[in-house]
């Protein structure tokens, strides 16, 4: 390590772990990986850190849909995730999870130091409450029609017909999404972390560190506002870390979230033998990056920033945002059908295309960017395929046919070299300074430039002619070197790509330092293609994906697809016991074999069939219901029939022969 190695840490927001990386997520991971790639090449101890946000109501209630411990559900979800984003390239040298050993305890203790610096208070509050479900309800989880411009089926927090913001209790008709009961508004105690105390500080904090003035902008906007003091709490039922000496309360996920920063890193640090300390400590010199999305801004640079104080420990150097990803001009969504998991993009395309599509797009503001497939497929084409590749396809063929894979000794134009090479500086301050398009523009002009010195020198004729046969070496040497420079000023953008270009030159390493050396004398390897053109028709697949798309087809149609269908899984069953229940009017308890198990299932068919009649009947069960909590019991699945009610309702059988837990297709 040299004395000018900086220590930097860096993060990409937490995803959460109840869904899958779409190509919206992945504008923020490649915009940090190439980053982090950028430092790592400058020779700085540049660390990626990230994590899996693993805490919260969503994630509870999904879980509890699958039927499973929502541990299990963010391990299966933060597996996936991890696995998409590497096969974007997206490199972590950490990726932990918020629900970890190392996150309990870092929140506990940043929890009793701010309690202990009297930033903590409680405050009884009213909220709303689903009586059926047995839980408060976040915003999210409440609908019903807007205050001010009347659109039905708006959230509980702002309506995004009008773009209003309001409190939950002004909806009209709300509702709950989890039960389609109404809400009654209940009391509570909560515990509350005081921003105001940090009015000063933070203002300071923000002079040091170097926001974006869009962002600034922002915060002194929210300043004015006046700072409101944050609801760090939520009450049983949660899926999160229990607060110290409350048996029903969790810290909000927003609050143990950014702290999974801290404890990624604290994990990275055991496995590693890195002292913790001399990056967290309140006068560390170690830098610490925030990459987030625009709609993160208030959590990153306020909440965060004072609650890291207040705990004692270092402030971020920075926080970095970035705005939204549109595609073909409008906001993904499935609805709209411009919806993209990365997973699709990878059935079907190089992940180098989107890495560099974004890095020609991507500026250091919040400003939005737009994912437009023409422009996608023509930029890529045009500048990587067209100009960029074609410089190594075409002298390599000169070398290794002609001159037995030798490069010559010297250069045939040093000065351009040179020229080359004093971009250096420019373009590494675009990369630090997040100015990715520009970048870009610069070195695809380095690549206009190279072609131009090769038409002009005109190989393919030189070839022909005895005496100008050997200059032709010195020309592809040449034009390789440069190819090779653009390589290395790229590799941050397409690592895959880079370093199969690495390979035809024979070598191990690029650094930023390599830049000004060029090969000479050396050999290199047998040329073999390094990107080919995108096919619109791909493009046009993915846009299709059915396993995208399938709520567009949804809303549009009122049909589902068959993948929706084949979601539902109809077994065959045996009725093995039926009961009346005391008190229930509709209602009979059956026990229903299904091979491999007994489920007991409610179902409203007592007007209609006696017990004694149903045993040993076939039927035809939804198997992977989730389980429902009724009066009487819990149901475990639902028997199919059909009718109007009354005594009018026909279970529905399967032939004879049939056997229990058969499934039916
Ligand atoms: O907005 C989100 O997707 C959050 N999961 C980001 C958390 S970032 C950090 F604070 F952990
Ligand atoms: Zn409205």
């Amino acid at each position: 390590m040299t004395a000018d190695t900086r220590n930097i840490l860096v993060t990409s927001a937490l995803p959460y772990a109840n869904g899958s990386i779409h190509m919206g997520h992945l504008v923020e991971y490649i915009q940090t990986d190439i980053w982090v790639r950028f430092q790592k090449m400058k020779g700085h101890n540049c660390l990626y850190i990230c994590a899996a946000d693993a805490h919260g109501t969503p994630i509870m209630i999904k879980a509890r849909e699958e039927n499973i411990n929502p541990e299990v559900l963010v391990e299966r979800i933060s597996k996936q995730q991890l696995r998409d984003l590497n096969d974007f390239g997206v490199e972590f040298d950490n990726f932990y999870s918020t629900h970890s050993a190392e996150n309990k305890k870092l929140v506990e203790e940043i929890f009793n130091a701010l309690k202990k610096n009297g930033h903590i208070y409680t405050k009884d509050i009213e909220q709303a409450y689903d009586e059926k479900m047995k839980m408060f309800l976040p915003d999210r989880f409440i609908k019903g029609v807007c205050p001010k411009c009347q659109a039905e089926d708006q959230y509980g927090d702002a309506c995004e017909k009008c773009g209003a913001t309001y409190n939950p209790n002004e909806l009209i008709n709300s509702f709950s999404t989890l039960s389609n009961t109404k809400p009654v508004w209940r009391e509570s105690k909560h515990y509350f972390f005081k921003l105001s105390n940090f009015e000063e500080n933070l203002k300071t904090w923000i002079k040091d560190s170097n926001l974006h003035k869009s962002v600034t902008n922002k915060l002194f906007e929210w300043f004015e506002m006046g700072l409101h003091d944050w609801d760090i709490s939520r009450d049983d039922p949660y899926f999160g870390f229990k607060i110290p000496g409350e048996e029903k309360k969790y810290f909000y996920v927003w609050l143990d979230a950014p702290i999974g920063y801290l404890a990624s890193f604290l994990n990275f640090c055991k496995k590693n033998k890195i002292n913790y300390s001399d990056y967290f400590d309140a006068e560390s010199e170690a830098e610490l990056y925030h990459f987030i999305g625009k709609d993160i801004v208030y959590f990153h640079t306020l909440f965060w920033p004072a609650v890291l104080k207040g705990a004692g420990i270092r402030q971020p150097t920075s926080v970095f945002a970035h705005g939204f990803l549109t595609i073909n001009g409008k906001k993904m969504s499935k609805s709209r059908g411009t919806f993209i998991n990365g997973r699709t993009y990878l059935d079907h395309l190089d992940p180098s295309y989107i890495r560099y599509y974004y890095a020609a797009k991507l500026g250091p503001s919040m400003e939005d960017i737009d994912l437009n497939t023409e422009d996608f497929v023509a930029r890529v084409n045009s500048d990587l395929v067209g100009k960029l590749i074609n410089i190594a396809s075409r002298c390599s063929g000169f070398i290794n046919k002609q001159f037995d894979n030798q490069l010559s000794n010297e250069l045939d134009n040093q000065e351009l070299f040179n020229q080359f090479f004093s971009a250096s500086e420019g373009i590494s301050n675009h990369f630090k300074n997040r100015e990715y398009s520009k970048a870009m523009r610069k070195i695809i002009s380095l690549a206009d430039e190279t072609n131009r010195y090769i038409e002009n020198k005109k190989p393919w004729i030189m070839i022909k002619d005895e005496v100008l046969h050997k200059e032709v070496q010195g020309v592809c040497t040449q034009g390789l070197n440069l190819f090779r420079m653009l390589m290395i000023y790229l590799y941050p953008v397409i690592p895959e790509i880079a370093v199969n270009a690495m390979n035809l030159f024979n070598e191990k390493e690029w650094r930023w330092k390599d830049l000004g050396s060029p090969i000479l004398g050396k050999k290199i390897k047998e040329y073999r293609p390094l990107l080919t053109r995108i096919e619109m028709k791909k493009v046009e697949n993915i846009m299709t994906s059915k396993e995208d798309q399938s709520d567009k087809i949804t809303k549009e149609t009122g049909k589902i697809t068959i993948d929706d269908f084949m979601k539902v899984d109809l077994r065959v069953g045996i009725i093995e016991e039926a009961k009346e229940i005391e008190g229930a009017d509709k209602l009979l308890k059956l026990i229903v074999n299904l091979d491999k198990e007994n489920r007991t299932i409610f179902a409203g068919i007592k007007s209609a069939y006696k017990v004694e009649d149903l045993v040993g009947r076939s039927v035809v069960v939804a198997a992977n219901l989730a389980p429902r909590k009724m009066k009487f019991g819990t149901s475990e699945g639902m028997i199919l029939a059909a009718g109007p009610g009354g005594n009018q309702i026909f279970l529905l059988s399967v032939d004879e022969g049939a056997k229990p837990g058969m499934k039916i297709k």
